[in-house]
């Protein structure tokens, strides 16, 4: 069978209109922008509105993506939403996307890795690519952080923020695209960084063999130090495992993208790979730290300032809750001018068809239930 590479041939984000600045936090919590700034480099994040959830920010993000890469919904195969913060267990998020889209011939599943689901779910969808199960996939980190904060805890609120990044693979027989990857987890720091189910209340206590301690609240519970520690090592070890695995070395890099969760994480796994911070890129000054959507959302940023060129290898690093972490090296390929990211606006007309068609698919299933006259709880009606 005919080797299939995996390349990004499209990228897009969204990020909800409403910032909110650290001075604006310092008036719900004792806190500063001095002291924010200071440990996470983190000045602003944005907060979804009301009416915004995980899967309509990751909708915009796909149908961005999409515009890039110049492709129909219908090309897709493979819809993968990367989210700790889905609306539903089932549903999933993908498949919400999935019928915003009209993807109508797309499988769609979420993944659950934490901040680091970008990168394990870039993997899924290139291993697809590659076998020829798979020819075109959408990949999406997708967070709604906001809902998931203590609000008065001063020590993980001012952390966060809410958005969606997602790019577009597409398979070729041209070498380049997703080259290496490494995945890890330790699921021994499982209590280092948590988010219960909703559905437990009141939540299970981490190691305690699931008894309860009285906590009911289904918020991220964290321990900033452990985690502090526990990020600078993996970023240097993912980093250095997946170079080898490439076999090529810090100099054939153009840009490393980590997941943003804070400078001082960054600046210390830089100096610990005696790496220059000018290969990092960070945007987390103004996103905050947004899980799962934070590399795509780097990414976007980084194109946009013209930080990639074809055949740069870039590589994104993640880690976080499960413990999880890892790292993938990418050969980029597309001229920004070979991107199409304007003049696709009529196009977005699609996605109002596709909502039509999906009321449709809902109404033709109540007036099958009526004419093959079965009750709506499946039980056959007396005769
Ligand atoms: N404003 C003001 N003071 C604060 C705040 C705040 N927002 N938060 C905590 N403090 C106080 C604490 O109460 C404590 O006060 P005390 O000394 O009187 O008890 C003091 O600041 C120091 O608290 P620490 O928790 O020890 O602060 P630290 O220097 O470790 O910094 C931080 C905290 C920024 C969270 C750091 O541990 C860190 O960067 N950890 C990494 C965690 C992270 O980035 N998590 C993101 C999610 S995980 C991920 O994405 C992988």
């Amino acid at each position: 069978m005919m080797t299939r590479y995996a390349h990004i041939v499209g990228w897009g984000c969204y990020l909800p209109d409403r910032t909110v600045t650290n001075d604006e936090l310092s008036q719900i919590v004792d806190t500063s922008d001095e002291w924010i700034y200071q440990r996470t480099g983190i000045r602003t994040r944005h907060i979804a509105a009301a009416h915004e959830t995980t899967a309509t920010l990751a909708f915009e993000a796909a149908a961005r993506a999409l515009a890039v890469a110049d492709m129909h919904p219908s090309q897709v195969d493979l819809i993968i939403v990367a989210t700790s913060t889905p609306a539903y267990m089932f549903p999933s998020t993908a498949c919400l996307v999935q019928d915003y889209l009209g993807a109508t011939k797309a499988a769609a599943f979420d993944l659950s890795a934490a901040c680091s689901g970008f990168v394990y779910a870039l993997q899924m969808a290139a291993q697809s690519i590659a076998t020829g199960s798979m020819r075109n996939a959408i990949i999406i980190g997708s967070e709604t952080m906001s809902r998931v904060l203590d609000w008065s805890d001063r020590s993980t609120c001012v952390l966060f923020g809410d958005g969606a990044g997602a790019v577009v693979l597409k398979g070729s027989s041209i070498p380049g695209g997703v080259m290496a990857t490494t995945l890890r987890s330790d699921g021994s720091g499982a209590d280092l960084l948590s988010l219960p189910a909703l559905y437990h209340n009141p939540v299970p206590v981490m190691g305690a063999e699931f008894s309860t301690n009285g906590h009911h609240k289904n918020i991220i519970d964290m321990d900033g130090r452990q985690v502090y520690r526990f990020a600078t090592n993996v970023i240097a070890s993912s980093i250095q495992d997946v170079l080898r695995q490439a076999e090529l070395t810090a100099d054939d890099i153009a840009l490393i993208i980590p997941h943003q969760a804070n400078t001082r994480i960054i600046e210390t796994a830089a100096k610990k790979l005696k790496m220059p911070m000018e290969k990092f890129y960070l945007n987390v000054e103004h996103n905050g730290n947004t899980s799962a959507a934070s590399i795509p959302l780097a990414l976007c940023d980084a194109v946009r300032e013209g930080r990639l060129k074809p055949d740069d290898n870039v590589v994104f690093v993640g880690f976080g809750g499960g413990l999880t972490w890892g790292a993938s090296v990418v050969k980029w390929g597309v001229r920004p001018q070979e991107a199409a990211p304007s003049g696709n606006e009529w196009k977005r007309v699609r996605y109002v068809l596709a909502r039509g068609r999906s009321r449709l698919r809902r109404l033709q299933r109540k007036v099958e239930a009526i004419v093959t006259g079965r009750s709506d709880n499946g039980k056959e009606p007396e005769r």
